[in-house]
């Protein structure tokens, strides 16, 4: 502990240490030459200050006249309005324009131009947008956007994104990917119920980092093909409101739609959508999510599923908060670690009938003692392979599993039955089961597993004993045969 206080602390003044030195620089370090001067000291007011006059051409990207300097573009300068009143399309996108033919560095994949860090920033404005604030062209990588807020006017276009990641001309990209490495960041975004947050089309390794998103009405964030688009510490909310709205019926709109592979959802909060996140490809990560975006009893889902066949997505260490998940055909899925609360629960949907490869384990369940099941199935599956459902627990709720373990019942003097149909998701399907017989009495009984079917196990002895008769009953583990 101690060393890394003394790192952090030596971290900190390097960091006091050279900005006062850049600074010492910036301010006097060239008295010959006022005209430059004057430059550095614009691009500083630009950095701390919000400027709503519009400045002279020269001034638009002050601190490239310097050469030297990070390529940092003030909206402000562009003649974009921080108070919100104008339309600030047109300024916006110039700075966009000019940030996107700005100097290369070389390339990240093919065809992508590294722009080198180069920043967007907002100057902490808010700025009415009549347009979606699409990029010109595509091949551009390594810059953001940050620091402000958009929100969308009146005659915004219903089907427009706010910020839109997909090339306003064709992409020419040889690799197939429109950008990489771009940066949304610091961003209140009002969709004014008009259209979407954000959309990013083909783009590779793209970062939405603590963002608000609010009052779209189709999607929040929508991810279509590419891939790694990580979204962090990010909230989303059709709705400003802190749940139990008295309007929840009425929330539409999905938060995030994942149309694509290999996204990460991390420390995000949903807090109003009919749908919280859509799950249209593969290899995605959610992971400490809290949605509590529209009640299931009010027809909402928390996260919905829809990649039946290959699934290939985990969920972990989430928060379904009166709203579940829905999975079509789930071929390998995990979800764990997660709670559950509201009798929220996890429905198991059928396409063809087919569920492989699906663990859904250790997770918390709490509900209102209405025996709602934690795991529902919606049609009927009949390819069930590797399905593990256990070691959840329940609160207020019913406990449904794959593996079920009890002390068998006497019916009749010499058979048992063992009735799992309350506890195992499946109808009628027993892979594996193991009985242990235990008898009380002096004679040594010769006893068998006589019949498993539906959900029921038939245990019986050939002379009538006092005994205890206790059964596991497998509806999921894979069966090896170890026989050569
Ligand atoms: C398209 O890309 C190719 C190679 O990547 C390049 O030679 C060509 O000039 C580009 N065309 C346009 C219109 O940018
Ligand atoms: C096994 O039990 C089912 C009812 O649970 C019954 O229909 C079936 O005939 C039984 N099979 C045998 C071999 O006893």
């Amino acid at each position: 502990m101690e060393t890394k206080w003394a790192e952090a602390l030596m971290f900190l003044l390097m960091v006091v240490g050279l900005s006062n030195i850049l600074f010492t620089i910036h301010v006097y370090g060239n008295n010959e030459d006022d005209y430059l001067k004057k430059m550095q000291m614009q691009a500083i007011q630009a950095s701390f200050l919000p400027r709503p006059q519009r400045p002279s051409p020269a001034s638009k990207l002050a601190s490239s006249s310097v050469g030297s300097s990070p390529l940092v573009y003030h909206v402000t300068s562009y003649g974009a309005d921080p108070t919100g009143k104008a339309d600030s399309t047109d300024a916006i996108l110039g700075a966009i324009s000019d940030a996107l033919k700005g100097p290369g560095n070389g390339f990240l994949m093919e065809g992508i131009v590294n722009l080198g860090g180069a920043r967007i920033d907002l100057d902490g404005g808010n700025y009415l947008i009549s347009r979606p604030l699409q990029f010109p062209v595509a091949g551009k990588g390594n810059l953001m956007i940050h620091g402000g807020s958009f929100k969308a006017s009146q005659d915004f276009p219903n089907d427009g994104y706010l910020i839109d990641l997909s090339p306003a001309s064709n992409n020419n990209g040889s690799t197939g990917y429109n950008y990489e490495f771009v940066t949304l960041k610091d961003l209140f975004l009002d969709s004014n119920f008009r259209g979407g947050g954000i959309q990013v089309v083909d783009s590779l390794r793209t970062n939405i980092d603590n963002c608000y998103i609010t009052h779209f009405d189709t999607t929040g964030i929508s991810v279509q093909g590419g891939h790694e688009t990580y979204i962090r510490y990010t909230y989303l909310g059709q709705r400003i409101t802190a749940g139990g709205d008295p309007d929840e019926r009425s929330f539409s709109g999905t938060a995030i739609v994942l149309s694509g592979n290999d996204n990460s959802v991390t420390e995000v909060v949903i807090f109003s959508a009919a749908v919280g996140i859509m799950i249209l490809g593969q290899a995605n990560l959610i992971s400490g999510v809290h949605c509590y975006n529209k009640a299931t009893g009010f027809g909402g889902t928390g996260i919905y599923l829809k990649t039946p066949g290959l699934t290939q997505t985990r969920i972990v260490n989430s928060y379904l908060d009166f709203t579940g998940i829905v999975a079509e055909d789930p071929v390998q899925l995990t979800i764990s670690g997660s709670f559950f609360l509201g009798d929220a629960y996890v429905v198991l949907k059928s396409v063809k009938g087919v569920a492989s490869g699906v663990n859904i384990v250790d997770n918390m369940f709490a509900g209102s003692d209405k025996g709602i099941d934690i795991v529902q199935l919606e049609g009927g599956f009949n390819q069930v392979d590797q399905v593990v459902i256990d070691k959840n627990n329940v609160k207020g709720m019913k406990l449904k599993a794959t593996v079920a373990r009890g002390s068998a019942e006497r019916n009749g003097a010499s058979s048992w039955i063992a009735d799992f149909n309350s506890v195992l998701v499946f109808p009628n399907l027993i892979k594996q089961v193991q009985y242990t017989f235990i008898t009380t009495g002096s004679s040594f009984p010769v006893h068998a597993l006589r019949n498993v079917s539906e959900n029921k196990v038939l245990i019986q002895s050939d002379v009538e004993v006092p005994a205890s008769v206790y059964v596991t009953a497998d509806q999921g583990e894979h069966f090896f045969s170890l026989l050569k």
